[in-house]
């Protein structure tokens, strides 16, 4: 799987978000240390507050499954019939990626499949607090 094609999978993954409220849809594709790749979209709510995502979307459906171990995360954005826009995981979704994934290897792509950026979780979360603090 290539860059460009996990960027291509986040694309579809984008189809089925459920954006009443914000008609801004996200896709999100991970692909796992195995090479297996699970989408996610953003899944709005009437209460707002309970809304997921595109990229927690994909990492709990992957862990879901039973996955532990993730290289790369692909994330597309773009208002409802409007362009893709270069968009960056919220806080929570940066967070979560701290949870299971290494921030020194993780990588994270961002943009359009014709244009996009490839950054490391730890330039996306600079000394992030992870499970490695809870360590004794
Ligand atoms: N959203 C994502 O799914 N991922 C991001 O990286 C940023 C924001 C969603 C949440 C909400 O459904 C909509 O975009 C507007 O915030």
């Amino acid at each position: 799987m290539t860059d460009l094609e996990l960027m291509f999978e986040a694309a579809e993954a984008r189809k089925a978000a459920y954006t009443p409220y914000s008609h801004f849809q996200v896709g999100a594709a991970l692909l796992t240390a195995e090479g297996r790749v699970y989408r996610g979209c953003n899944i709005e709510n009437a209460a707002y507050t309970p809304t997921n995502c595109a990229e927690r979307t994909a990492i709990f459906k992957a862990v879901s499954e039973g996955e532990r171990h993730f290289e790369t995360i692909a994330v597309v954005a773009g208002k409802e019939g409007e362009e893709l826009t270069f968009t960056s995981p919220c806080g929570v979704c940066r967070q979560v990626m701290m949870e299971f994934c290494d921030p020194e290897t993780f990588r994270i792509l961002l943009g359009t499949p014709e244009n996009f950026h490839v950054f490391t979780l730890k330039e996306m979360l600079p000394e992030g607090f992870g499970p490695l603090d809870l360590q004794a």
